[in-house]
């Protein structure tokens, strides 16, 4: 099989702690070209792969002209994400981007058209999707084993917002980030409720910010912080059930907390992520009567091998069914979007608002 050659563009966190660990395990792929604005970056990336000074860009741009790739993979900051995944499908390049696609839903509409146009595919890095357990989970719900869903309950809260001393990076700036955990953490949990089969039929979102300034990352000096600090959104869900979603990175003694709690008809689905350590949970059937949850063993076959894994897949015309794609992408920001309008404008906002154009 043909190696496919993959182009990095932001080498940060996730693309050194995930992605590239994902592309490593795969025989007929190769890294063969990165990018990043930052040569600490650079050159920390381009060492850990022997990637030559050559193949390492500080533009975007003299990456995809190169030749050096098949296909990218962008894991910068979400400002950047729409201009540069646009660039690629332009310079006729399959995308890989991370979520959320863009800084907001008028923008990442701009990338579905572009998609569209040049009919090549844009892959979302909504990770719970990649994951076993929710598959599984998925694959109950969608099978009947707790029958009509009744209630959705998504957590997702850490304490990462109060790590001692973290600066005032993109993340906590409104112009580079789009929007706090509402977008960060928010987009996953909006995708898995959609993942789980229901539609957003409209948002209504409270927010705060706890720590109010931070350090600048190159100064003595400091800085607002713009971003939401904590999300609470509650959904009406086109079938007619409600979804509540609790985001913070200030939750003092959480590290990394995820839970997807589904109560339906017929029993209750509960997945838990409790730094690291993930569980899936079932009452159903005799246990109901006593509310006695059991783990749920989940089959081999519901691992897809991870999120770079996936997109190779994608790549190579064996699609995975659960994979996210643009129109994934686009529906998790709308929610964002209307989250951010309703907490703006103190009302619920409907998702067909903002396809008449109620986000401008
Ligand atoms: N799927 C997940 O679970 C998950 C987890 C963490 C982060 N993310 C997403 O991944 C993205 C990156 O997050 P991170 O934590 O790795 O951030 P990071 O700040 O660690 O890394 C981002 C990198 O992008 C680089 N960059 C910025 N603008 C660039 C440009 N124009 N061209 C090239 N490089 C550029 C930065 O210099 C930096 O090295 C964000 O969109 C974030 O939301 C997703």
């Amino acid at each position: 099989m043909k190696n496919i050659r993959i182009g990095l563009i932001g080498c940060g966190g996730i693309m050194n702690g995930a992605h590239i660990p994902g592309y490593l395990k795969d025989e007929n792929c190769e890294i063969t070209a990165i990018c990043d604005i930052k040569d600490a970056a650079l050159q920390k990336t381009g060492d850990r792969l022997g990637i030559p000074a050559e193949r390492r860009f500080r533009d975007y741009r003299d990456l995809l002209a190169s030749g050096l790739v098949d296909a990218v993979d962008i894991a910068t900051s979400n400002d950047v994400h729409v201009p540069i995944a646009i660039a690629a499908l332009e310079a006729g390049l399959p995308v890989s981007v991370e979520k959320p696609i863009g800084m907001n839903f008028e923008q990442s509409m701009a990338l579905e058209k572009k998609s569209m146009e040049t009919g090549l595919p844009v892959f979302v890095c909504f990770s719970w999707r990649y994951r076993p357990h929710p598959r599984y989970m998925k694959y109950l719900v969608d099978n009947g084993e707790i029958g009509n869903l009744y209630h959705i309950y998504m957590k997702c809260i850490k304490d990462s917002g109060l790590w001692k001393g973290r600066r005032l990076e993109w993340r906590f700036q409104k112009d580079r980030a789009g929007s706090g955990v509402l977008c960060d953490l928010g987009s996953h949990m909006f995708d898995m409720i959609r993942f789980f089969g229901e539609e957003f039929e409209n948002v209504y979102c409270d927010m705060g910010t706890i720590v109010k300034s931070r350090q600048l990352e190159d100064s003595e000096e400091w800085g607002e912080v713009t971003t939401d600090d904590w999300s609470n959104v509650i959904c009406r869900l086109q079938s007619g059930i409600g979804a509540t979603v609790t985001l913070s990175r200030c939750a003092t003694n959480e590290k990394d907390t995820i839970e997807f709690y589904l109560i339906g008809e017929n029993g209750s689905l509960r997945f838990l992520y409790d730094n690291g350590k993930q569980t899936l949970t079932r009452c159903t059937g005799e246990d109901q009567a006593t509310n006695t949850f059991r783990e749920v063993e989940i089959p081999a076959d519901f691992s897809v091998g991870g999120q770079s894994q996936s997109y190779l897949s994608l790549l190579r015309g064996t699609p995975d069914k659960y994979a996210a794609a643009i129109t994934e992408g686009l529906r998790s920001q709308a929610a964002v979007d209307a989250a951010v309008l309703s907490y703006e404008t103190g009302r619920a906002i409907t998702i067909a608002e903002l396809y008449e154009g109620g986000s401008k």
